[in-house]
């Protein structure tokens, strides 16, 4: 069992050619939720997992499962993956690698005619950037019961478009969905941020993820002219929402060590030049290990919300969309990646995930860990995101012997 390997090259060379379908002029991929290029990736993911004798399906949100049988087929499945749905300036590893990785696992098994004694299946969890359709994670939060079905179908992008007409419409809308049990679950990713490779180690290993809070902010003041309104009467909305930016800026290094705090979005209207903002729109990216913490954050950030809106006569609309609190992944899912690692002789570290992953709902619902791999200059959520074939192979291994201390087998 130890003596199995992954095969690098090909696992590269599906990653290069899953990263073609909504390629970008920077070399990344724009491969938003539900749209024709997420359907094109599903078909290709679909084909390539029939290809290697999987039966794949999919559930009422449109999460994809990809079964290998195992020996005993009345045992919960091991499940890995990740997702395939990317932001708009994405890279070619965010989400794909964790799911070509589980591929290549399925091949590799194949190839060693493994057979496992649980069930191996490689899932594609929908939504999980939340860009298209806010929050993130929404495929494998509704498949863990933290969200409602009719809510992740009624969610609405910018064009008013929902989540269930556009799974439809993309042929990806199945029955059910959850009570799925897994034996474990493990997902392999890029760390997506500078960590490793700072340390020269080749893989993270998971311990769990911080804690997370999204809210939408809206400022309504009078839209007037630029010329004859005296600086002293106006209710400048664009104003109050720069001070709230540099608030969160400001929240961010208040709560050090480990807060991140970003304004992503901000929508100005009329976004004229010679017109005074009369309403902005504006998001706001809270993250930290502490839920405790967090909540300061929350109080620290409704304080300057108000405080903006009053120095400057607006209306205030202050709404925590969404929470997701810090996670400790399983112990027996964490030790199988460590030996995983050890077994491929890779240096590793302990290390909390800082971004959100679907493998934080379901650990929920299952024992599950992660594995990271460094990627360029910890540079992610950019079309330049790069890591090495070497890396992503090493991962990949450690993955495959994760799963298979999970699945046992031969
Ligand atoms: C998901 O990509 C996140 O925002 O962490
Ligand atoms: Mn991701
Ligand atoms: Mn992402």
């Amino acid at each position: 069992m130890e003596n199995l390997k992954i095969d690098g090259a090909r696992l590269w060379g599906s990653l290069m050619e899953m990263a073609q379908i909504g390629a970008t002029e920077k070399g990344g991929v724009n491969r938003l939720a539900l749209t024709d290029l997420d359907r094109d990736s599903r078909d290709l993911f679909t084909r390539w997992c029939e290809a290697a004798g999987c039966t794949v399906s999919f559930d009422a949100v449109g999460n994809m499962f990809a079964r290998r049988p195992g020996r005993n087929n009345d045992l919960p499945p091991v499940m890995t993956g990740s997702h395939l749905d990317s932001q708009p300036t994405g890279g070619k590893f965010d989400g794909a690698y964790g799911v070509l990785a589980g591929l290549e696992v399925v091949r590799s098994l194949n190839d060693a005619d493994f057979e496992t004694e649980a069930p191996v299946e490689v899932v594609v969890w929908t939504n999980e950037e939340g860009s298209r359709f806010a929050p993130a994670m929404v495929g494998s939060g509704v498949f863990a019961g933290e969200f409602e079905l009719e809510d992740a179908w009624a969610k609405t992008d910018g064009d008013g478009l929902t989540f269930g007409a556009e799974l439809e419409r993309i042929g990806y809308k199945g029955e059910g969905c959850g009570d799925r049990p897994a034996t474990a679950y493990f997902e392999a990713h890029i760390e997506q941020g500078p960590i490793l490779e700072d340390e020269e180690k080749t893989i993270g290993i998971v311990s769990g993820a911080q804690g997370q809070r999204w809210y939408e902010i809206t400022l309504i003041g009078r839209e007037s002219h630029a010329g004859p309104t005296p600086m002293a009467v106006r209710r400048d909305a664009l104003v109050g929402a720069a001070s709230i930016v540099t608030a969160v800026n400001r929240i961010g290094h208040d709560f050090q060590p480990g807060a991140c705090a970003t304004v992503g979005m901000l929508e100005s209207k009329p976004n004229s030049r010679n017109v005074i903002p009369g309403e902005v729109f504006l998001t706001v990216d809270f993250r930290h290990p502490s839920d405790a913490t967090l909540a300061e954050m929350n109080d620290a950030l409704r304080a300057a919300s108000e405080e903006a809106a009053k120095a400057n006569t607006l209306e205030l609309g202050f709404n925590q969309i969404w929470s997701c609190p810090a996670t400790v992944f399983n112990p027996d899912c964490v030790n199988a990646v460590r030996k995983g690692a050890e077994i491929g002789g890779y240096t590793h570290m302990d290390i909390v995930s800082g971004a959100g992953h679907d493998a934080i709902y379901m650990a929920k619902v299952s024992p599950t860990g992660m594995i990271f791999v460094p990627c360029e200059d910890g540079i992610s959520h950019n079309e330049i995101e790069n890591a090495t074939p070497e890396d992503i192979a090493a991962g990949c291994q450690v993955l495959l012997h994760a799963i298979l201390d999970r699945a046992g087998g031969n």
